[in-house]
């Protein structure tokens, strides 16, 4: 398997620019797609603040801040990023006919060789992997918010990965600086099958009166030493991923300790997405 030295991201959203920041950061050549000028200067705004950030905290110098910007290359259509691209990380919305057109597009584009990786945080490997003629070389390659911190990235096989496909994606994350973790396909992999059940508990607790948000979060903050609460961590995921997320657990395994909890379906229904609306369990 050659190795993977020019990559494409499409999508500039939250995971999409933190992707972008950490391959650019460790010296692969970067094409980040957008489908309009507008978002593209968003998501290289972030990257450059989030690169700043590392600076004052000294982790890089000026100079790799800027060899770093170097490397990233904003693109507005697919064809022409990916022409060349050894590797494809898809990360737009979690919206199945969304991701099945870009597949789609990449796979028609990119070169033989190439291989198209998923950011879907619950969305099935197997059937992005069939709609391309290379179901042998799609795979899921799971970050976590915030990209440049949080240390693990979930590669998960669909039905028909290559074993080389795998051993590349792991060998790539390791180059990242971060902890790639195997996985099957399966509906919410192993992070949101355990994730989010916990999260729909805690809005259980709130929705029956057991406790306000405040104090669930203290509770899984402070006795069980977790960074964030988990409603304060619904809020920062955002509750409409959340509820995308149950959703595909409950349809997937059809079983009703997933069912999402009717004060989540609320908020969302509100426009209550927690950090991007300004509101959700808490105000920012
Ligand atoms: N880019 C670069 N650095 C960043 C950053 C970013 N976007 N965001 C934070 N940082 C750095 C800060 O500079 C700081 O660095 P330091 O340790 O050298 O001082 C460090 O991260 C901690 O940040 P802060 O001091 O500002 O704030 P906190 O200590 O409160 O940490 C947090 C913030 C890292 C977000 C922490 O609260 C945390 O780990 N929360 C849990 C996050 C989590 O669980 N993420 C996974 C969500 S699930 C997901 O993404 C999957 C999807 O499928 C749903």
């Amino acid at each position: 398997m050659s190795e993977i030295k020019k990559v494409a991201v499409i999508g500039g959203g939250t995971m999409g620019n933190g992707i972008a920041h950490v391959f650019a950061m460790n010296g692969y050549d970067v094409k980040l797609i957008e489908t309009a000028q507008e978002f593209v200067d968003r998501a290289m705004n972030t990257i450059d603040k989030n690169l700043s950030r590392m600076v004052a905290k000294e982790k890089i110098s000026e100079a790799e801040k800027e060899a770093t910007l170097d490397r990233i290359q904003p693109h507005l259509t697919i064809p022409g990023a990916v022409l060349d691209a050894d590797l494809i990380v898809e990360a737009v919305p979690e919206s199945y006919e969304l991701k099945k057109k870009i597949f789609t597009e990449v796979d028609l584009h990119a070169p033989e060789h190439a291989i198209i990786a998923s950011n879907t945080s619950s969305i099935s490997i197997t059937k992005l992997a069939a709609v391309t003629k290379r179901p042998e070389k799609v795979i899921g390659m799971h970050f976590f918010n915030p990209v440049p911190v949080m240390k693990l990235v979930e590669v998960i096989d669909g039905l028909e990965t290559e074993k080389q496909v795998t051993e590349s994606i792991m060998q790539t994350s390791e180059k990242l600086g971060k902890v790639p973790v195997s996985a099957n396909d399966s509906p919410g992999f192993v992070s949101n099958r355990v994730l989010m059940p916990m999260i729909n508990e805690a809005i259980f607790c709130v929705y029956e009166g057991v406790a306000d948000p405040e104090a669930v979060d203290n509770v899984m903050k402070m006795g069980m030493a977790h960074p964030m609460g988990p409603l304060r961590l619904a809020d920062f995921i955002g509750l409409d991923v959340c509820l995308d997320i149950l959703n595909v657990l409950y349809d997937g395994f059809k079983d009703p300790k997933y069912r999402p909890c009717p004060l989540l379906v609320k908020m969302v229904d509100a426009g209550k997405l927690g950090d991007k609306t300004g509101e959700g369990f808490f105000t920012y």
